[in-house]
């Protein structure tokens, strides 16, 4: 069953094509990976996913529905750990969950309970009355991770998760995701780690300059182009390096 559907997406910044009118579906379940280098409009997506970004043109459908009509009922089924740490720096992580909560409207006393559970799951009781500014990198993306999934959601919505995360918390969050997928959560991911890409993943789509280049399994891509995921990615997203050797339009 296919969770999310996107047509001819395109969504400009002004003059900036950031994602240039792309097709994808999503099945149900699996993870999805989207891959590509800086600006490649991973980010913007993922926006569009949870309702912040509205596309310039086409559309997506999530769960059935529009973004453009049922924006509060979709952001309802959908948990979202953002690229970027924005935890209340003022509030203790257990209150960082509370406020967080509220967004839903759970009632205090269950997000109370909810709180100490997940912050149990993420290995973070101990910190639940320090102040965030206390806890280090990779105990703050875990907090992320544990407001993410506050509401239970269906779509679990993860961008750049483990950036800047030592191997130990990574590997802590790698174990944290395997286990929401196996309770049918469909997780949607970017990286840089074509690592991570590979042991996640059941697809991935390889974006560059707001185009989507392929949509595939990643074992499919290695027996394809041959070496692993990261010789893939090179060769396909590496072309242009290649072909700006031979020009001096390069903008780098
Ligand atoms: N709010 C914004 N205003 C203007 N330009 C933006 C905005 N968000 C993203 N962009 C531009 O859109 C392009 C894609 O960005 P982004 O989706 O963040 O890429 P990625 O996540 O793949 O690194 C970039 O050129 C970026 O500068
Ligand atoms: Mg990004």
């Amino acid at each position: 069953m296919v969770i999310i559907k996107a047509r001819k997406l395109t969504k400009y910044f002004g003059q900036i094509c950031a994602v240039d009118n792309v097709d994808f579906d999503i099945e149900k379940g699996v993870c999805f990976g989207f891959l590509g280098p800086n600006g490649a409009g991973k980010t913007t997506i993922m926006r569009m996913f949870y309702c912040i970004v509205a596309p310039t043109a086409g559309h997506i459908e999530i769960m059935g529905m529009d973004i453009k009509r049922h924006a509060s009922k979709i952001k309802s089924k959908i948990g979202v750990m953002p690229q970027d740490n924005n935890l209340d720096l003022e509030l203790s992580a257990f209150k960082n969950l509370i406020v967080y909560g509220r967004y839903f409207e759970i009632p205090y006393k269950i997000s109370k309970r909810l709180a100490y559970d997940l912050l149990d799951y993420v290995g973070l009781t101990e910190k639940a009355h320090e102040n965030i500014r206390n806890l280090s990198g990779g105990m703050q993306r875990a907090l992320l991770l544990a407001r993410a999934i506050i509401n239970s959601p269906e779509i679990l919505i993860l961008d750049e998760p483990t950036t800047g995360l030592d191997p130990h918390s990574r590997h802590n969050v790698w174990h944290k995701l395997k286990d929401l997928k196996e309770k049918d959560t469909t997780l949607i991911l970017t990286t840089h780690y074509m690592e991570e890409a590979e042991k996640l993943c059941d697809k991935v789509a390889i974006m560059d300059r707001g185009k989507i280049i392929i949509i595939d399994t990643p074992k499919h891509l290695m027996e394809t182009y041959g070496g692993n995921l990261e010789d893939v990615y090179l060769k396909l997203t590496g072309k242009k390096l290649k072909g700006e050797e031979n020009n001096n339009n390069n903008e780098y």
